[in-house]
């Protein structure tokens, strides 16, 4: 296995990711563990390499880490990243200094000589010398070499950019391997891993849930965990692998607030019940809900009542299983990912108390005075989808497109009512069935596989049509489909007409009560993908 020993970067589980794509097991540790800790979790002779991240402090200052001696005794492989291979010169006898302009960016890096951490990745030669197209981010450098290292690699306005013991197999480079915009940077991590480090390239998705389980079971023991299961896709792969690892231990509360998409409480059942033997207490809420929702039409009043109704409902469920005292509900279970850890701030050591915005909730932990358990905090997104599909949930629900925690909601425009959820619930089935329908040829996939996120709004407004013989003044409904690759921003799907027109035909047959569907044509900015 790997250690990577976090200093704080927010790129850390980056370079956690990168190993495990080269399906190799990683783990990653605050750095300030201790010389005893590193040598005994380093005795069963398991450990091959560590890393040392980057930070965003400076080695200068007394009160910044630095990493365990033990670092540089175990006669292990080390490889030391941008504040990494700062704190590996500095407690090795080289210098470092601080106060420079901050780099910030791409920048071409020279290799010097042969390393065998560089020799042969390349992204272009000039003059005879090897160039790597890299991502720099430090304000500190590297200004001497320590005792036994030779120049690695260097850029014009750094001129230690990698330095390389190959006696002792330590590594320091400034720039980030760890991130796409280094081009070969995962061809960099894998020459450390696989051939400086000597691991074997066998680790899969199946043995993470294995260490998974192992880890949720040693944190639970005997207590009993609740968690709230949405059906997104990281509360049902947090619920999958709760379940997987401890069994009846786990119960999940399933809020049905009345603005799911149609069957979307059955298909939850059914997953987690019929299939997976979990115990979900199903909560059907609509009439509190839609009862809250009456007459309020402004967006974030909405937001807040559903947030707020969910946490009601979830500290009722979770006070009912908790008067049973033989019971021991101790932990409240989340699908916080990778993404949501940031997000909220919180990087090296700092336990970052993450309620999913998807709930809009804050607090609901201390408010309920349990633990939190979250099995998905170091992973992202994707593979959360991939440890899903491990774990045997179906494709189709893991690779669902995002559906926002206030549902329906937000999707229709002002006043929510029953009628109006119950409409645009059949609308929208009709577009994501024809989407799924719908193949392109040129790629061979479906339309619902080339945008990232599609959806019908309901307007409450009526329109004039004629059906048949007769008059007709019914609603109107736009379709929304997007692709983007991060929802920061995007752009409309250009969706082929003759599905479009299949869809309006279908939902103005179907649906009675909708006489006119349009399509929205704005992009993400100045518009947002919700319409509210
Ligand atoms: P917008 O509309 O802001 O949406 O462009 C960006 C992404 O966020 C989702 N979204 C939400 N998700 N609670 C959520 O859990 C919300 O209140 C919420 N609002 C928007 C939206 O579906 C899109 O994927």
């Amino acid at each position: 296995k790997i250690l990577i020993l976090d200093f704080g970067s927010q790129v850390t589980q980056l370079i956690a990711r990168r190993i495990r794509e080269a399906h190799v097991f990683c783990e990653v540790h605050p750095c300030d563990v201790t010389d005893e800790w590193l040598r005994a979790y380093a005795r069963d002779g398991s450990l091959k390499g560590i890393i040392l991240s980057g930070s965003h402090a400076s080695v200068y200052e007394d009160t910044t880490d630095k990493a365990p001696k033990a670092v540089f005794e175990l006669g292990i492989p080390v490889l030391g990243i941008c504040y990494g291979m700062q704190a590996m010169a500095h407690q090795l006898g080289g210098v470092v200094q601080g106060g420079h302009k901050r780099e910030f960016g791409h920048a071409d890096v020279q290799a010097h000589g042969h390393t065998r951490l560089l020799d042969g990745i390349q992204d272009y030669v000039s003059e005879g010398q090897s160039m790597l197209q890299v991502w720099m981010s430090h304000g500190d450098k590297v200004t001497e070499l320590p005792h036994g290292f030779t120049l690695m690699a260097s850029t014009p306005s750094c001129p230690i950019a990698g330095m390389a013991d190959e006696t002792r197999h330590f590594y320091g480079v400034q720039f980030h391997p760890e991130v796409t915009h280094t081009k070969r940077g995962a061809a960099i991590l894998e020459r450390f891993v696989l051939d400086i480090c000597n691991t074997r390239p066998d680790w899969i998705m199946g043995d993470y849930i294995t260490e998974a389980v192992a880890k949720i079971r040693a944190q639970v023991g005997t207590d009993e965990v609740i968690l709230g299961l949405s059906g997104g896709v990281d509360s049902s792969v947090a619920a999958a692998l709760i379940h997987r690892a401890i069994g009846d231990q786990l119960t999940c509360v399933f809020v049905d607030h009345g603005l799911l998409r149609l069957n979307e409480g059955d298909m939850v059942m059914d997953m987690f019940v019929g299939k997976l033997h979990a115990k979900v207490v199903r909560v059907d809420a609509e009439a509190q809900f839609l009862g809250h929702l009456a007459g309020v039409a402004e967006p974030e009043a909405k937001r807040k009542i559903i947030g707020r109704e969910f946490v009601e409902v979830f500290k009722a469920e979770a006070a009912k299983l908790r008067a049973d005292q033989s019971r021991h509900v101790e932990w409240l279970a989340q699908g916080t990912i990778y993404p949501d850890v940031i997000e909220s701030g919180g990087g090296k050591g700092k336990k970052a108390v993450t309620i999913k915005s998807h709930h809009n909730v804050g607090g609901l932990p201390e408010q309920l005075g349990l633990k939190l358990l979250e099995p998905l905090r170091e992973l992202f997104k994707d593979e959360v989808r991939e440890l899903g599909v491990a774990l045997g949930l179906p494709f189709h629900m893991v690779y669902r497109h995002p559906f926002p925690g206030p549902g329906l909601g937000v999707r229709i425009l002002g006043e929510v009512k029953k009628e109006y959820a119950d409409l645009l619930r059949r609308a929208d089935a009709i577009f994501i069935e024809e989407l799924r329908n719908f193949i392109d040829e040129e790629s061979g996939k479906s339309w619902y596989d080339l945008t990232s996120q599609a959806f019908t709004v309901f307007l409450p407004v009526k329109s004039v049509g004629v059906m048949g013989d007769g008059r007709t003044y019914d609603y109107v409904v736009a379709l929304r489909a997007v692709q983007t690759s991060d929802f920061m921003t995007a752009d409309w799907a250009e969706l082929p007409y003759a599905l479009l027109k299949k869809v309006s035909g279908r939902i103005i047959n179907e649906v009675r009560g909708i006489n006119r569907v349009t399509y929205d044509v704005s992009s993400k900015p100045p518009a947002t993908i919700e319409w509210e």
